[in-house]
């Protein structure tokens, strides 16, 4: 197997889980890495193994040998790293957000087509192999015309007013925020499994902590729990921490999703639930190795993640036997194991992929702000674009 040579352009919390799993694949050697200056990117690299460490990303863009970059920087970074990776002719995988807005996001997907390289968005909840079961079903008709979807994801990170981060201030996260930042998972999970597309939506917002306290230093996403008082200063928040939205499909299908940072207890709670016509399907990320299949006239079925007993599409995804639970970090390293795999092989790129592209990355986008205009005006909005 020929091996890759790949790079890192951040690396707080998601970036060093990009890391670990294209490396679980074998055959991808990280070769650079890059982070806000030049000391923090030293430092990373010895931490994770990097034998490069470039203050500037550009550095990193201009070794030749590079075939594939991971953009794990924050959301205000997306539009230009992302282009600028484009660019430089490397195929890329970017996180979600494509970019701060949907003019951004369709002026990537252009250059995307113009490079010829391979784009892919880190939505990452897509790869479970109980997902992929949910797709199974709801593809081959065992789930009937779907009568309605439902579904939240509620987190705690961001429950106390003296929880902080980038993702708070609209010129560094976007807005809306609790949309943008998790309501777009729920959304991606939903039109890749289902393959409807939103149409248009409902929204009501509401900010629960009008003001929070702002650690004086940054500190990395989930670390701000060890500051103490004195290390905060007073801040206005304008951005959502919980969102209500109602849409309906193209096809006509009705739904309706919450979305929360501020449910104690919630800690990375995805839950999507499908009501069709022959059977129901629900399925919760922080039990993500159990897939329910919901009926009226015998008994409901749970499915346990075992490869030898899931439908041949969705078995692909799963990689332990029954009782071996797979999760969050194996989601990711699926998407890196399909991206990699046709960076290898050109003849696999003539099939679909399963990762989200930078055109749903687009749509993604086109949808959260359909989303805002309607909490901002209070009324329905069409998604556009
Ligand atoms: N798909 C998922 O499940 C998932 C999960 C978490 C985060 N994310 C996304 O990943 C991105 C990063 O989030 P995070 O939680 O890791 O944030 P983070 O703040 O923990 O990490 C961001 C990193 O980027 C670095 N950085 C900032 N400016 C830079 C620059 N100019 N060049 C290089 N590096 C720079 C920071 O120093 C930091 O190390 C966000 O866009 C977020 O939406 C996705």
């Amino acid at each position: 197997m020929r091996t890759i040579r790949a790079a890192i352009i951040g690396t707080g919390f998601i970036g060093p889980a990009h890391v670990e799993a294209a490396r679980r694949l074998g055959g991808v050697q990280f070769v650079a890495l890059a982070e806000a200056g030049r000391e923090l990117a030293e430092a990373k690299a010895g931490a994770l193994g990097i034998p490069r460490a470039c203050g500037d990303y550009r550095e990193v863009l201009a070794d030749p040998g590079i075939e594939v970059v991971h953009n794990c920087t924050p959301n205000h970074l997306h539009f230009e790293v992302n282009r600028a990776i484009l660019r430089a002719g490397k195929h890329v995988i970017s996180e979600k957000p494509l970019a701060m807005s949907s003019s951004e996001t369709r002026a990537l997907v252009a250059e995307a087509r113009k490079a010829g390289v391979l784009a892919a968005v880190d939505f990452n909840y897509r790869f479970y192999p109980l997902v992929q079961e949910m797709r199974a079903q709801a593809g081959d008709g065992r789930l009937g015309r779907l009568y309605l979807a439902q579904g939240s994801y509620l987190q705690d990170w961001l429950y106390l007013e003296t929880d902080y981060n980038w993702r708070l201030e609209p010129r560094l996260g976007g807005s809306p925020r609790a949309v943008g930042d998790i309501g777009s998972h729920w959304f991606d999970l939903f039109r890749h499994v289902t393959g409807e597309e939103i149409a248009e939506v409902s929204a009501d917002f509401s900010t629960v902590h009008g003001f929070r306290r702002r650690p004086r230093k940054a500190a990395e996403t989930f670390a701000g729990r060890r500051l103490k008082p004195a290390d905060f200063e007073r801040v206005r928040i304008e951005t959502e921490d919980c969102a209500t939205v109602q849409f309906r499909t193209a096809s006509g299908v009705p739904g309706a999703l919450v979305v929360s940072q501020v449910s104690a207890g919630r800690k990375n709670r995805l839950y999507l639930e499908l009501s069709g016509a022959k059977s129901a399907l629900w399925w919760d990320q922080e039990r993500p190795n159990e897939l329910t299949v919901g009926r009226r006239e015998k008994a409901n079925e749970l499915i346990i993640k075992d490869p030898a007993l899931l439908s041949p599409a969705a078995a692909a995804f799963a990689h332990y036997p029954g009782g071996h639970p797979e999760g969050y970090p194996d989601g990711l390293k699926n998407l890196c194991a399909e991206f990699y795999a046709r960076v290898r092989d050109q003849k696999l790129r003539r099939a679909p992929a399963v990762h989200a592209t930078f055109a749903d990355g687009h749509r993604e986008l086109a949808i959260c702000e359909a989303v805002a205009e309607s909490a901002r005006r209070r009324a329905w909005v069409k998604v556009r674009g």
